[in-house]
């Protein structure tokens, strides 16, 4: 049997860090109130310039680096992304240039916030089916490049990130399971309502921004999360006693909060990093798990649960151990 295991990751944040006290001299908010509602205290937003794949590709090599891979070894590149460079070619092909690796196959997943649980499915699969050996999967976002920063409901939510993982095939397992779903219905929820096929010559100013129902976003997730999580520990025979962390997608830390209760994990097992990053996309989860291995928290042998939610609405899930 073959299974894919994580063997190394990196993360990539933009040297600008912006406070919600910066964010309140332009705009009608409050350091108060996005900590009381969020728990976002700063977020990171890429230089002018710079752009996905100049993140994509720095955490890439940490997330080798720790691997002790060489590009060479990779014989598959994701990059998960919502803010690709270019309408094409994809993110993954220009990171794949970066790194001078021409001829593996590199493709970008979009399933927006949930965009690294759908990669890591993705990765998993091509492992397991014996297809690759060596997977790079990115989850990298220029949010802030889609932000109306006059729109105090959503600029306040969302920064920019990367953060990497390199899988390996494996006799033993890595990753027991991924679970990934989608519900086209809630598309008008969180979305940028414009695109290639779609206005693109002529893009309304607001329509080139994220659109949100807040409080609409906030109670499928509270819910979905919250069975998906349950889903996931069942599907695997697990108590949540049994989970040594849980890596949640970092939107919201109230949403964080009530997920992990709704699992039955205190908050002590929760990795958080939604006060430093805000919500990075498809970018938090890897920047997150990155944060609690290079700090020591999680260690080999540790049993992981992920979880991200996103705009559509995508979500999933997947069980791994270190
Ligand atoms: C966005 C969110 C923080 C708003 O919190 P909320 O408690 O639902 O707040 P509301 O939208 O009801 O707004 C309450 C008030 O705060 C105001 N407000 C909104 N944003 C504000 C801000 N940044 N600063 C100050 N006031 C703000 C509103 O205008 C409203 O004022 P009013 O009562 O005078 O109309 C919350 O709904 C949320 O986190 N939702 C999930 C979003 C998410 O995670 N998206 C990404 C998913 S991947």
């Amino acid at each position: 049997m073959i299974y894919s295991r994580v063997v190394g990751t990196g993360r990539y944040l933009p040297e600008k860090r912006l406070t919600n006290d910066e964010l309140a001299e332009t705009i009608d908010t409050t350091d108060a109130w996005i900590t009381q509602r969020t728990g976002i205290k700063a977020r990171h937003i890429a230089a002018e310039g710079e752009t996905t794949s100049d993140l994509a590709y720095k955490a890439a090599v940490q997330a080798l680096e720790a691997s002790q891979s060489g590009p060479k070894d990779i014989d598959l590149i994701l990059v998960a992304t919502s803010t690709p460079d270019l309408v094409f070619p994809s993110t993954a092909t220009l990171v794949q240039e970066k790194l001078g690796i021409g001829g593996c196959p590199a493709f970008d997943v979009q399933a927006v916030c949930a965009g690294f649980a759908y990669g890591l499915s993705v990765a998993d699969n091509f492992i397991r089916a014996g297809s690759s050996k060596k997977v790079l999967l990115i989850g990298a976002e220029t949010f802030s490049r889609i932000l109306d920063w006059t729109d105090r409901r959503t600029c306040v939510l969302f920064g920019d990130g990367a953060g990497a993982v390199v899988l390996e095939a494996s006799d033993t397992a890595g990753i027991h399971s991924t679970h990934i779903h989608a519900d086209g219905q809630f598309r008008d929820a969180l979305c940028v309502p414009s695109g290639v096929s779609k206005r693109y010559a002529d893009v309304i100013e607001a329509n080139a921004f994220v659109q949100m129902d807040g409080q609409k976003v906030f109670k499928w997730a509270v819910k979905e999360m919250g069975n998906l999580a349950r889903r996931t520990l069942a599907e695997n025979g697990l108590a949540a006693d049994e989970i040594d962390w849980m890596v949640p997608h970092q939107a919201n830390i109230r949403i964080i909060e009530s997920v992990a209760q709704k699992a039955g994990l205190s908050m002590d097992k929760v990795v958080v990093t939604v006060d430093q990053h805000g919500n990075t996309s498809a970018a938090s989860v890897p920047m997150a798990l990155d944060v609690a291995l290079r700090d020591g928290r999680i260690m080999p042998g540790h049993k992981i649960m992920i979880e991200a939610f996103g705009g559509g609405f995508t979500w999933g899930s997947a069980l791994l151990t270190m």
